[in-house]
């Protein structure tokens, strides 16, 4: 399925304009994707074998095109697993990307904040994860095509593009704060005793995405750059209950600044 996807994907694209750039744009940030130039848009439901957004109203969307002088690809619409799919089905579109021949994933999300030096609004530059969904998306028989059987996680969040990232955000004086990304299967919000265990497992921002994704990619060697914007406290840090309205919210009031800073890293790339 993953081949057909890819092949029905590459007739429809020019072939000088096959993508290097893969983007997974996370809450709030899905709206990059309306800065592309010359898109090329195809809706999920028309490639073959691609899995289907649950969200009503929300088409999912792949959107091919230039960005900052860089052919890229874009996800309008990413999948959680928490929505019930099948953890193959949420790294299907990373599957598709390394068979397109892209080489770099830049995967973007929203997180509640667990080192207390993050303020909501920050955005976190991602150095590493823990996987604490209970899932891994290698399981079963591996695609020796992709990658091996046991892949190195030692440098999953690729050190020249955090450089590069580190550098732009500091030319633009955009604050970027960096730390590990604990990955949680939601859709509940943690508890506060959730979040001191994952403080103390040295977790500086929790989620509920990226991880599959990542593992997938890392698996068949692209170069990874996530980055969070902290949209909340995590649970039991300020006394006041956790709302999917204030994570919208503040990914909102963040979005211009989140945007620049991905423009000016693709342009570096
Ligand atoms: N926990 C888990 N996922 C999240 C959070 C959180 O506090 N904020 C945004 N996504």
């Amino acid at each position: 399925m993953i081949e057909k996807a890819a092949s029905y994907l590459k007739i429809h694209l020019p072939e000088d304009r096959m993508p290097k750039i893969g983007m997974i744009l996370g809450s709030g940030l899905g709206i990059l994707a309306d800065f592309i130039k010359e898109p090329i848009i195809i809706d999920y439901k028309d490639i073959p074998g691609f899995p289907q957004t649950t969200v009503d109203g929300h088409a999912g969307k792949l959107v091919f095109g230039n960005y900052q002088g860089q052919w890229v690809l874009a996800m309008q619409g990413r999948f959680h697993y928490y929505e019930g799919k099948d953890i193959f089905e949420v790294v299907f579109p990373v599957r598709v990307m390394n068979l397109l021949g892209i080489k770099i994933l830049i995967i973007t999300n929203a997180a509640g904040g667990i080192n207390e030096s993050f303020q909501p609004g920050d955005l976190m530059l991602i150095t590493d994860h823990i996987n604490m969904s209970g899932v891994n998306p290698l399981r079963g028989k591996n695609f020796d095509l992709f990658g091996p059987r046991f892949p190195d996680m030692s440098y999953a969040y690729d050190i020249e593009l955090r450089e590069i990232a580190m550098r732009e955000a500091e030319k633009l004086k955009i604050p970027l704060k960096s730390g590990v990304y604990a990955m949680m299967q939601g859709p509940s919000f943690e508890t506060p005793a959730e979040i001191r265990m994952l403080r103390i497992l040295g977790a500086d921002a929790v989620g509920m995405s990226t991880v599959p994704e990542v593992i997938t990619a890392v698996h068949g060697k692209m170069r990874v750059l996530g980055i969070s914007c902290i949209t909340n406290m995590a649970a039991g840090i300020l006394e006041q209950p956790l709302t999917h309205e204030e994570v919208l919210k503040t990914a909102e009031h963040t979005k211009v600044k989140f945007m620049k800073l991905i423009e000016a890293v693709v342009s570096a790339i």
